[in-house]
């Protein structure tokens, strides 16, 4: 099965983008026939500085190798290095209907975060994920919730698509993880931890375990004392519950033996012990890939090429699919 996924470098990888997506992407690329790429165009359709976005772009790069994506199981590269994302971009707008694009929860979000910059490109950021996906056929796309509602846009357009023009694409499906498609910012478990909200709440891949350690033990818990899962009653315990568990390794209601009629405090710092030192090898890979530039670039130079290959065989199906020059 062909599987494709990719992060924008709007700055350094989260616990939530690794417990969400990545660690799927370091499974499965044991399996399936995977392409992971880092997507620079997406990344400026919200506001950015050129300088730092080039920083960013290797760095995201880096940041995958770190966090265990292995290029020769894998083809690793810039989206914006493979010009046949933004064409079939393009001839994938004509088939999408505007509402549909407006109606997208991430474009309503943004365009209240940054109201001075709502560009077309936020609008039709959506068919450019699809035009990513489905140049590779894809099956499979391993991503957190907030993204699932692309996906089923983009399998909407295949089906209009392929209804109008013929058999062109296969319709892809999301592959969520059972726990940890959504993660919570530890200062505000209402919302999801992400790179852009409160820095208390979120804890990045390669943190020190110092600071790992701050943030767990300040985290916003719940009333009461009880260590349970329950989302909606206990949010900020059942998200320390879940990195809990999947840093762990052992199942949530395996934890909440364990911590019955302990404190507070006492959870939160075994958690921070478990989390450190889970995330320790990520640090050290990381901090040697970043001397390894030659080396990194060469690996995203070579996944541009086999990229190339599948995505220039796609669009002279689609061109001549649609009636137009090849
Ligand atoms: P982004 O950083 O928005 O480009 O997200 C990259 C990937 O991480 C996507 O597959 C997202 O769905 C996933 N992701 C981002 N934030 C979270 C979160 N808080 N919990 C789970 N998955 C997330
Ligand atoms: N929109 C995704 C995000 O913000 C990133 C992305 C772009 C993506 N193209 C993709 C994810 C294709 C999966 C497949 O997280």
């Amino acid at each position: 099965m062909r599987v494709f996924s990719g992060i924008r470098p709007t700055g350094s990888l989260h616990l939530g983008n690794y417990l969400g997506a990545m660690r799927q992407w370091i499974a499965i690329q044991e399996k399936e026939d995977c392409v992971f790429c880092v997507v620079d165009l997406h990344a400026i359709t919200t506001p950015y500085d050129q300088k730092q976005l080039k920083a960013n772009i290797f760095e995201l790069a880096v940041d995958y190798l770190a966090a265990g994506l292995n290029p020769e199981k894998c083809i690793l590269f810039i989206q914006s290095t493979v010009k046949e994302h933004t064409e079939l971009a393009w001839l994938l707008g004509t088939v999408t209907p505007l509402g549909e694009l407006k109606r997208m929860t991430q474009f309503k979000d943004k365009s209240k975060q940054h109201p001075e910059y709502v560009n077309a490109g936020l609008l039709n950021y959506p068919i450019l994920m699809a035009a990513d996906i489905l140049l590779y056929q894809t099956d499979l796309v391993p991503i957190g919730k907030d993204q699932q509602q692309h996906v089923e846009l983009t399998r909407e357009i295949v089906r209009d698509f392929n209804n109008r023009f013929g058999q062109v694409f296969k319709e892809p499906r999301a592959l969520l993880p059972q726990i940890g498609d959504k993660i919570m910012s530890l200062a505000e478990p209402e919302k999801k931890m992400s790179k852009t909200g409160n820095q208390k709440g979120c804890i990045g891949l390669f943190e020190e375990p110092e600071s790992i350690k701050l943030k767990i033990m300040a985290a916003v818990t719940d009333t009461g004392k009880e260590i349970r899962y329950n989302p909606s009653k206990k949010p900020g315990i059942s998200n320390l519950l879940t990195i809990y568990s999947l840093a762990s390794g052992k199942p949530i209601d395996q934890l909440e033996k364990e911590f019955d009629k302990k404190r507070y405090s006492d959870f939160k710092k075994s958690l921070a012990e478990y989390l450190a030192g889970y995330l320790e090898p990520f640090r050290r890979k990381r901090t040697e890939l970043l001397t390894r530039e030659v080396y990194v670039n060469d690996i995203l130079k070579r996944g541009s090429q086999k990229a190339l290959t599948v995505a220039q065989s796609t669009m002279q199906e689609v061109k001549t699919a649609m009636g137009l020059e090849i």
